[in-house]
């Protein structure tokens, strides 16, 4: 067993996006691509010979494949010790939590999270760094640029050792460490929950429907809520993770979990409806025929978030990323604590967390965490509402309606136009941005903004900067239109809308969300000409 020196060539375009760097499989099955990437990672990385490794996917089509390369390649950067998902699984939260359970020097992730997997779908890597979140810019800026110069790799030529069952080998000096990808997951689920009051709620018959999409989520989910908080049988669905998941698109929305929605909305609907997406770190909540949105889910926890057992001296402070609604600041506020605003993508929550100013957070793409853990975190979004209902009582639909009352509504919506000529996308967002110099004042259908900006952010931490962080429009009423390009598709490129107003009486807080938002709608779409500029009428994607 030798360390071999492969020559290669840099390949355009290895830039991660908003998380990490996501391709069309068969942009991954080129020889060397993802060799280089992980080079290029491992270049950048000081430090890590000796130290531990953390690696797992979300099981998508191309993963195990990845996996023994990285292992043939880890053991050439000479890290002493890799700890690997059995089968190669392990979901974004869980490997955030190995990460710093085991005190690793950083972890990667091998998944698309909710894009379609299979051989036509897409592949990603991220790597997570040593407080268990996702790599910061500066990090994922070096290994970009190290890409671009890139002449050679190192591997071992020894075959990876079997990682489908649990146990230690080694490759050259490397100890490969195949571990249960649940156990420590489950480990931290029950020191934050209050997992005897959740059992309660089981054993008085709730009933609870969570859709794991053929996805990651599967195996943890069945073991936390059929395995030990006593939910029945079949309580999870689509519960293994399939390399193509199934044909499932496992983005858990409710365009995607359709079948999700329809069970709820059913004569006989449980009481509870989840879904988890590709790598379990998204959630979606469904109350009866209630399906709840993301920026109200981040609020409602915040408001109770006393009764689980870990934030029950209280919150030090919310963060959400600015596109998501501001219905948490309203709780913020209440309670008297910061509600920071970042840009869009976990990463930017990583030094909110460390240093003890955020303690939960949230985006309005469905997901939402903690400072559990450094990423956010599908199940536990699932289990902290599970919790609430068990001690609070009441439906989900009742919590949101009292939430409501208590703080009024942020009607909420985003409006994707997907796979758009990125020549055009780029064109509307040039078009936009040369106009806000001249809105602020202006009444856009009825509404006069107030502001009118493109979104820069500097990290109260550590100082560090971001801008060209989407373009927001702020009306005098707190009403919102934000647009932005996505960091995450791989078809052309994806221009997201995300529109928002607020409403405090509840005698108007039950209107159907498409139909609140319309002025705002006609307004976003006459203000950056989006019909002309992508040739949509409509979005393809609506949430
Ligand atoms: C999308 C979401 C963003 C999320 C990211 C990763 O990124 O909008 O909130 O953090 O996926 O899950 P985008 O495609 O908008 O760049
Ligand atoms: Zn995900």
């Amino acid at each position: 067993m030798t360390i071999v020196t492969i020559p290669t060539q840099p390949f355009a375009g290895q830039q991660p996006g908003t998380s990490g760097l996501r391709k069309k499989v068969v942009v991954f099955q080129q020889p060397h691509y993802l060799e280089n990437f992980v080079q290029a990672l491992f270049d950048s990385l000081e430090g890590a010979a000796g130290q531990t490794l953390v690696l797992g996917g979300d099981g998508r089509f191309h993963n195990r494949a990845a996996v023994q390369t990285i292992l043939r390649m880890a053991a050439a950067k000479g890290f002493g010790r890799v700890l690997v998902g059995r089968g190669g699984i392990l979901s974004t939260p869980a490997v955030s939590c190995v990460i710093r359970k085991h005190r690793a020097y950083g972890g990667i992730v091998l998944s698309a999270s909710h894009n379609p997997g299979g051989p036509e779908g897409d592949f990603g890597i991220k790597y997570n760094v040593g407080n268990g979140g996702p790599a910061p810019e500066k990090v994922t800026e070096a290994v970009h640029a190290r890409t671009k110069e890139l002449r050679s790799y190192r591997i071992s030529d020894a075959a990876a050792p079997d990682f489908d069952r649990p146990g230690t080998a080694t490759i050259e000096q490397t100890a490969v460490e195949v571990i249960d990808p649940v156990a420590d997951y489950a480990a931290l689920m029950r020191e934050v929950f209050d997992f005897d009051a959740i059992r309660g709620l089981f054993a008085r018959g709730f009933r609870v429907r969570c859709d794991a999409m053929s996805a990651v989520g599967g195996p943890y989910a069945k073991a936390i809520l059929e395995g030990e908080l006593g939910a029945p049988a079949g309580t999870v669905v689509n519960a293994e993770p399939l390399p193509d998941f199934g044909d499932l698109h496992p983005d858990p929305n409710p365009v995607n979990a359709e079948d999700l929605i329809a069970h709820m909305a059913a004569a006989d609907a449980p009481d509870f409806g989840c879904a988890t997406d590709g790598d379990a770190d998204r959630n979606m909540i469904v109350g009866r025929n209630f399906p709840v949105a993301p920026s109200d889910s981040l609020a409602l926890l915040a408001a109770h978030a006393t009764v689980v057992p870990r934030y029950a001296k209280g919150l030090a402070g919310i963060a959400r990323s600015m596109p998501t609604s501001t219905a948490a600041d309203r709780v913020a506020q209440a309670l008297g604590i910061p509600c920071f605003e970042t840009p869009t993508g976990w990463k930017f929550f990583g030094n909110l967390l460390d240093a003890g100013r955020a303690t939960l957070c949230g985006e309005e793409s469905y997901g939402t965490g903690s400072d559990h853990v450094r990423e956010k975190d599908g199940l536990w979004a699932i289990l902290f509402w599970l919790n609430i209902l068990a001690v609070r009582g009441g439906s989900v639909e009742s919590l949101v309606r009292a939430h409501w009352a208590q703080y009024g509504r942020n009607y909420y919506s985003r409006h994707d136009y997907e796979a758009v000529d990125s020549a055009a996308a780029n064109a509307l967002m040039a078009e936009l941005r040369a106009q806000l110099p001249g809105l602020a004042g202006q009444r856009l259908n009825e509404r006069r903004v107030a502001l009118a900006d493109d979104f820069a952010y500097t990290d109260p931490v550590d100082g560090s900067t971001a801008s060209r962080q989407g373009v927001r429009v702020i009306f005098e009423d707190g009403s919102r239109i934000v647009y932005r390009l996505s960091g995450t598709g791989t078809e052309g490129a994806t221009l997201r809308v995300y529109l928002e107003m607020y409403e405090a009486d509840p005698a108007r807080q039950d209107v159907p969300t498409q139909t609140a938002l319309a002025p705002l709608i006609t307004a976003a779409g006459a203000l950056a000409r989006i019909e002309q500029h992508t040739g949509r009428a409509t979005p393809s994607v609506v949430t």
